[in-house]
């Protein structure tokens, strides 16, 4: 079996007790994953179990206590334009314009270009959250948070990454705007090899969005307990995912484990031996009956749809 393009291992993070003489504090420990090169995975788990940290460890900008990552073949150390970041605080530069902390990091990207194509190509990606007609020339100060979300949104696509790491990128944005740029997401991801990493607290999202689904055990120590795959085909449609037979199955295993199971498992050994999560799958009703050579049944529809 090849390594999967990015791969974590044995994975833990201790802080330093806040009381003095006080045992030390381990958010998690033994988290081990692999995510495949084009894949798109997000994350789900309670406040506090260490998401944030382990996608700082993932774009090289924070150092676990133990374990690796490895990311094509090379143990990620320090940051990289291969990895792009949208923070849970979004994290622009406020002394530049939106344009500006966009422009920037293109052209950190591609050091060869003119003044006017880094310009072109930040403003395609402007464009692309709605943020140009004046907005553009903003600085953070000056802009609300779903327009910081959305320049951070941009300045992470513009660098084209390998990797593109999401920490809960949509949360302040309104349903219309998270929706279109949840599309718009899709479509860059869609026939590239770009590998998606999100954190988000939507079940819906992540079912949506990503391919599988990892679920975090509460802390302290917190582990990756289970990776679900979704198993919904795409291109997918917001309306009709819903009819899916699959769909109400992997959310009501998503809730469920985020109202109790979360609980239940926290602090636990792995079930599997080697420490990986356990893979969850509700396989398709529709290719088990072709398998079997059974018509397949049509799901229902609303009459006046
Ligand atoms: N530098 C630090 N020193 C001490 N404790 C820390 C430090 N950074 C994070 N923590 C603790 O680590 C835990 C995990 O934090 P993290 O931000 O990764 O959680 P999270 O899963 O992203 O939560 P949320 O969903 O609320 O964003 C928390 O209990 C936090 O208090
Ligand atoms: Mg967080």
């Amino acid at each position: 079996m090849t390594a999967p393009f990015l791969k974590i291992e044995q994975l833990a993070q201790r802080f330093p007790s806040p009381d003095k003489g006080g045992d030390q504090l381990t958010v998690f420990e033994n988290v081990n994953f692999g995510i495949e090169k084009g894949e798109f995975v997000c994350i789900i788990g309670h406040s506090g179990c260490g998401k944030s940290t382990i996608m700082n460890v993932l774009a090289g900008l924070g150092e676990a206590s133990e374990g690796v990552v490895v990311m094509d073949g090379r143990e990620v150390k320090g940051p990289s334009l291969d990895r792009g970041v949208v923070f849970q605080n979004y994290s622009l530069l406020p002394w530049l314009s939106a344009l500006k902390n966009v422009t920037f990091a293109v052209r950190a990207r591609h050091p060869g270009w003119s003044k006017e194509e880094v310009k072109a190509h930040s403003y395609k990606y402007l464009e692309l959250v709605g943020l140009t007609g004046g907005a553009e020339h903003r600085k953070p100060s000056q802009l609300s948070g779903g327009m910081r979300q959305r320049v951070s949104i941009a300045r992470a696509f513009a660098i084209q990454p390998k990797l593109l790491l999401l920490d809960e990128p949509f949360g302040a944005l309104d349903a219309l705007t998270r929706g279109s740029i949840q599309d718009e997401l899709l479509r860059i991801w869609q026939g590239t090899d770009l590998t998606v990493f999100m954190i988000t607290h939507d079940v819906d999202e992540a079912i949506y969005l990503a391919d599988r689904v990892l679920l975090m055990t509460n802390g302290p120590y917190a582990r990756v307990a289970e990776s679900v795959e979704v198993g919904i085909p795409r291109p997918r449609s917001r309306d009709e995912i819903v009819e899916h037979p699959n769909y109400y199955k992997v959310r009501n295993h998503l809730v469920h484990f985020l109202a109790r199971r979360s609980k239940e498992l926290a602090g636990k050994e792995h079930a599997s031996a080697n420490g990986q999560p356990e893979t969850v799958r509700f396989p398709d009703p529709q290719d088990e009956a072709s398998e079997r050579d059974e018509p397949v049944r049509p799901t229902l529809r609303a009459v006046n749809e």
